[in-house]
């Protein structure tokens, strides 16, 4: 059975309530035929306004991060059961720049996963190497780790809703792209570590998402290999224009 495949939009720490009003009203009629699951991934002063002015639409909006936690003394966090209640659908767990800049490690990956699951939310795991793993050729290595513990004791039956995002951390906001065939290459190697972890069968069903500068100009190309299944978009995501033309890659 064919993948369908997911353009996701990750806004970052962009688009003020009156700005995110403006780009989604451009957005809705430039992607409403499209082929694939279009997400817009917001900040959480958003979500409401997305989601307001997505009803009816063909787009699904996410949010950026969850807790771990299902309520309590976690100042500055947000729960999964707050982001539901506002219809938010989707929710990217374990982003680069959260590792990077606040501490996410693979262990706190997985527990929001399990929360943001148990919860109904549709996560979106991201994973990837930095420029000196790569060079050091400790990418796979890098990644399977990140794989399985992000992964851990989830079953095979949530195991349906989860979208991995491969995203190298030396492509994002850089404008260098991994060329389709690294970043084919490596999301095969992610798909063949969920193999090993559940099954082939299930393996073959997960979508896996490449990011880091996909644009208009090269989405084709990666969406071309046979294992990328769609794109987690940051800076291309921030103008309607740029992000319609990713979404209608195949058009
Ligand atoms: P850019 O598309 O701006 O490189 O960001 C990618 C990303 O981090 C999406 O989550």
């Amino acid at each position: 059975m064919a993948r369908k495949p997911i353009i996701a939009g990750n806004w970052k720490m962009n688009m003020t309530r009156a700005e995110a009003t403006a780009l989604i009203e451009a957005l809705k009629p430039l992607v409403k035929d499209a082929t694939s699951d279009v997400v817009i991934c917001v900040p959480y002063t958003d979500i409401d306004v997305a989601v307001k002015l997505c009803a009816g639409s063909n787009i699904k909006v996410g949010a950026e991060n969850v807790a771990w936690a299902e309520k309590g003394a976690f100042t500055g966090e947000i729960s999964a059961d707050m982001l539901a209640e506002l219809g938010t659908e989707y929710v990217i767990i374990g982003h680069s720049e959260r590792r990077q800049y606040f501490g996410e490690t693979d262990a706190t990956v997985n527990a929001r996963l399990k929360t943001a699951l148990g919860k109904g939310l549709k996560p979106i795991v991201c994973v990837g190497e930095t420029l000196d793993q790569r060079e050091k050729n400790r990418t796979k290595t890098v990644i399977r780790k990140q794989v399985q513990l992000g992964l851990e004791g989830i079953s095979a039956e949530d195991m349906a809703s989860v979208i991995i995002a491969y995203e190298p951390v030396w492509a994002i906001g850089t404008g260098k792209t991994a060329t389709s065939e690294q970043a084919e290459e490596t999301i095969k190697f992610i798909r063949g570590v969920i193999a090993k972890m559940f099954d082939r069968k299930l393996a073959n069903k997960v979508r896996i998402q490449y990011g880091g500068s996909m644009n208009p100009k090269n989405v084709k190309e990666l969406m071309a290999m046979p294992d990328i299944d769609g794109g987690l978009i940051g800076g291309a995501s921030l103008k309607a224009p740029d992000f319609s033309q990713v979404v209608n890659f195949d058009k």
